[in-house]
């Protein structure tokens, strides 16, 4: 029997997705043989209400010295974290030399901010290769998975921090509660954790399932995460949503009764429940819609390709990895992907294997149809692709509904 990972009361999943890869595990031809699946299952535990995938993959698989996703490849996502940089700097370090830890800081995107301004910080991820281009940005950074015991070392060698970032990570860590209890003993009393991930409430809303792949091990919404530090004595001080990544949460956190909670965080509850959040009913529906985006993506795809128009991939998303192999897409679809990140291209899509390949070819040879799998980036793509569409080119969006642009 499998139990929640926050309360550890028993779960079933609602679904599968089938035998899947790592998402981000764009791989060479010559390892096509030993590719990595586990069978995809989500589950809502129906009393702490986390979102969650039931059984995953060893973080290992995942987070390695050859990490494909690079987040500075954004510039959106570049400048949404010297925002998030400035309101830090400006709000909260009220102490004499401020310390930021960040808690999976990639490439750096975010404590270059920091370290420009000249405040301390260190940055903790499990990745050498991101590691390492973050220091190339003047970043101070340690290759390690971050927890108590990890913690413990950085207060010993840093002292406690004022500011703990963790954005795109919480849902990224199966053993989360590792994760809150190094958090705990490292935030300093009147301290402030800020972290940011896909939000289930917009997930449900847009239906968009493919939020859910091997890195994603949950889905936060307002209620998990508050019942998740409740459990260490802490509490959500506020909530704000943005629409980066298709739709996520901000999450202000803080020791219990240190600050003063904002009325968002109970309207965002009641919002919630009215959205079916705690309901397993909602779950139910929402295989249902899995289904029917399934057959109507492959029925769109196949009626292209019968008018002999070709189709390419814009944007090899770790999340596209679950649209893709759920649904079957494969390269009699698809002719290639292309994508920014140097560190994918010339490599294949996990599962599918449909080749992945940098933007200028895009460029050099527009398609009749382009499938906008970075669909949370269409504002940005859609302005640098101007002349594709200015030339006819046809997109295809898929979220909230198949469109074509
Ligand atoms: P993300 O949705 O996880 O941020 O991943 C976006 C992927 O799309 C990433 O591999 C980079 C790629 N990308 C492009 O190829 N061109 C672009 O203009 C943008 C914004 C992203
Ligand atoms: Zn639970």
């Amino acid at each position: 029997m499998k139990t929640c990972r926050v309360c550890e009361h028993p779960i079933e999943p609602f679904m599968t997705f089938g035998e899947m890869p790592v998402a981000n595990a764009f791989i060479n031809e010559n390892d096509f043989q030993n590719e990595y699946f586990f069978e995809l299952k989500p589950a809502s535990c129906s009393k702490c209400s986390t979102f969650q995938i039931v059984d995953v993959p060893k973080p290992e698989k995942m987070f390695h010295d050859h990490y494909a996703y690079f987040a500075s490849t954004s510039k959106i996502m570049t400048n949404h974290f010297r925002l998030l940089s400035e309101e830090i700097i400006k709000n909260y370090l009220r102490s004499i030399d401020p310390f930021i830890v960040e808690i999976g800081s990639n490439d750096g995107i975010s404590l270059q901010n920091y370290s420009r301004a000249g405040i301390r910080h260190l940055g903790v991820d499990p990745s050498q290769n991101v590691v390492e281009e973050s220091r190339a940005k003047g970043v101070s950074a340690i290759c390690t998975f971050f927890n108590k015991k990890s913690s413990e070392k950085i207060i010993d060698k840093h002292g406690k921090a004022d500011i703990i970032i963790a954005t795109n990570t919480m849902h990224h860590i199966a053993d989360i509660k590792k994760v809150v209890s190094g958090a705990k003993i490292l935030l300093k009393q009147k301290g402030l954790m800020i972290t940011e991930d896909p939000y289930l409430g917009e997930m449900i809303r847009l239906n968009s399932y493919e939020q859910i792949y091997a890195e994603h091990n949950f889905i936060w919404s307002v209620m998990s995460m508050k019942y998740l530090f409740n459990l260490y004595d802490m509490e959500i001080i506020d909530v704000i949503p943005n629409e980066h990544h298709g739709g996520c949460m901000r999450y202000y956190i803080g020791h219990k009764n240190q600050h003063r909670p904002s009325n968002r965080v109970e309207e965002y509850l009641e919002e919630e429940k009215a959205l079916g959040l705690y309901d397993q009913k909602t779950y139910e529906k929402f295989h249902h819609v899995c289904k029917t985006s399934k057959i109507e993506i492959l029925r769109l795809l196949h009626s292209i390709k019968k008018k002999n128009k070709n189709i390419v991939g814009y944007g090899a998303t770790a999340k596209s990895a679950t649209l893709i192999n759920y649904c079957g897409i494969s390269r009699d679809h698809i002719d290639y992907i292309c994508d920014s990140t140097v560190a994918k291209q010339g490599l294949f899509s996990p599962g599918a294997h449909i080749p992945v390949i940098s933007q200028k070819d895009f460029f050099n040879n527009y398609p009749d149809y382009t499938l906008l799998f970075a669909w949370n980036h269409k504002k940005e793509i859609l302005k640098k692709e101007k002349f594709y569409t200015d030339q006819g080119g046809k997109w295809i969006e898929y979220i909230p509904k198949i469109n074509i642009l």
